[in-house]
């Protein structure tokens, strides 16, 4: 660790999954550009979602994170955006009414666009070319000259997440989350299916709800809690260059935040001690998530909290546990019982995603809805059997009629994984598994008698 942490100090530490810029000047210039735009979230919003966590962290509330697996240049539209967040929506109203605690919302999205990759390299056909790294960085097209990193992507990349946040936030504070309309956020191929239906009975109870608060005299309509929601933005900070040009100096307090979103993590191949990203986010004042996979050890879990928390804020860290169904819950006590009895103040998160991917017999890359089911059984299990609160989920969901996992309530086989394949990276869950998968999660910690 440097001495001293500026918001360029990460360069004299080595960064793991950093694109290879064929022109600097190019990219000294577009990160030049963005270092002058302005910040796409204000440090008061970060300051606010870390005291949301710490809530989290203390058992009283619970984190859903969620959205794509990457944001896509080419599926940008304000239906797409809606959808997404109407799902989000369904499944944290499922949440709030079955466990009764708040739920801290946070979006993979407005800025969800750098992907890190297991080789640097994908065969095509006999030649080896880069690999495709997120529409910040380059284009999936099987083509050397598509998989070039363009620096101008980075320049987009801030544009479409100012859009999006944009909407997002009217669509937040302007009515859409109104929860008198709990009924309209079902979505057409939703409605008639179980979920849709259990999910129908659970919005017509709030609605009586309402109602009886009302006739008991209580003015819902100038509560305006219950006419929008907080709703945050997180991505994986992986392009340390882009996130160095949005950390910006709080007038306030004088602390630094990166303001390309208002929660950022370190994924699973970026989180080594000694380098770049842990170097760069423990400097910025905004709460962070880290990815903890199947190989990681207590110490490590420790000298991270140490590294990127020091004073032991609240809500500061989030540990998003992705360890794979079948060993989550064995892996996961140990971690567990040494960061409660080192009394570091952590939200646990469950991806139940990322260690559940597999290629299917139709060469599809899938996960299994089961899997990711169990995946969260396990690590509510673990969680009930070392007393700690399994605090949020993590997940990659689109709000349309994808058939990207296998499973679910209408059963999508390998065979049909074909028919609507539509993300640019990782399977996601489509908005029947995503409504699924509430209803289940919220099962599995309310008959653990966690909530
Ligand atoms: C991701 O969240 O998209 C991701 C790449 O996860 P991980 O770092 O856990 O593999
Ligand atoms: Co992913």
């Amino acid at each position: 660790m440097a001495k001293t942490w500026t918001p360029s100090s990460w360069q004299s530490f080595p960064a793991a999954q950093q694109p290879e810029w064929p022109d600097d000047a190019l990219l000294q210039g577009a990160l030049k550009q963005i270092s002058s735009y302005p910040p796409l979230v204000f440090a008061g919003e970060a300051r606010s979602l870390q005291t949301a966590l710490g809530h989290v962290a203390a058992g009283n509330a619970f984190l859903l994170q969620a959205g794509d697996c990457a944001e896509s240049f080419d599926d940008f539209s304000a239906v797409n955006i809606r959808e997404k967040l109407r799902v989000i929506l369904q499944m944290a109203v499922v949440l709030t009414y079955s466990l009764g605690v708040p739920v801290v919302k946070v979006g993979r999205m407005a800025g969800q666009f750098a992907k890190p990759r297991s080789s640097p390299f994908e065969r095509v056909g006999d030649v080896d070319l880069p690999s495709f790294r997120g529409h910040i960085v380059n284009s999936e097209h099987p083509s050397a000259e598509a998989r070039r990193p363009d620096p101008a992507r980075l320049v987009q990349a801030y544009n479409q997440s100012a859009s999006t946040l944009n909407l997002v936030r009217a669509f937040v504070k302007g009515g859409f989350a109104d929860l008198n309309r709990v009924h309209a956020w079902t979505q057409e191929f939703v409605a008639s299916s179980p979920e849709g239906q259990k999910y129908d009975q659970l919005a017509s109870e709030i609605d009586r709800a309402l109602r009886f608060m009302r006739a008991c005299g209580v003015d819902t309509e100038s509560n305006s809690q219950l006419h929008q929601v907080d709703f945050y933005t997180s991505h994986e900070a992986l392009l340390l260059g882009y996130e160095e040009a949005l950390t910006r100096q709080d007038s306030l307090t004088g602390a630094w935040y990166d303001c390309s979103a208002h929660m950022l993590w370190i994924g699973e191949r970026t989180r080594q001690l000694d380098g770049a990203h842990i170097e760069f986010l423990r400097g910025v004042g905004n709460p962070l998530g880290c990815k903890i996979g199947p190989t990681t050890d207590a110490d490590f879990v420790l000298e991270l909290c140490q590294a990127l928390n020091p004073s032991r804020i609240p809500g500061r860290i989030t540990l998003i546990a992705r360890m794979g169904a079948n060993q989550v819950e064995d892996k996961l006590r140990p971690l567990l019982r040494a960061v409660r009895d080192a009394d570091h103040p952590v939200v646990w998160a469950c991806d139940p995603m990322h260690a559940n991917t597999y290629t299917a017999v139709s060469g599809r890359k899938t996960r299994d809805f089961d899997q990711v089911c169990a995946e969260i059984g396990g690590f509510v299990r673990a969680h009930a059997a070392e007393g700690t609160w399994p605090g949020g989920i993590h997940v990659e969901l689109t709000g349309d009629d994808v058939t990207e996992c296998i499973g679910g309530a209408d059963n999508i086989l390998d065979s049909q994984l074909d028919d609507r394949y539509q993300t640019v990276c990782d399977p996601r869950l489509n908005g029947r598994q995503s409504l699924d998968l509430a209803f289940r999660t919220a099962g599995l910690i309310s008959s653990s008698g966690l909530a």
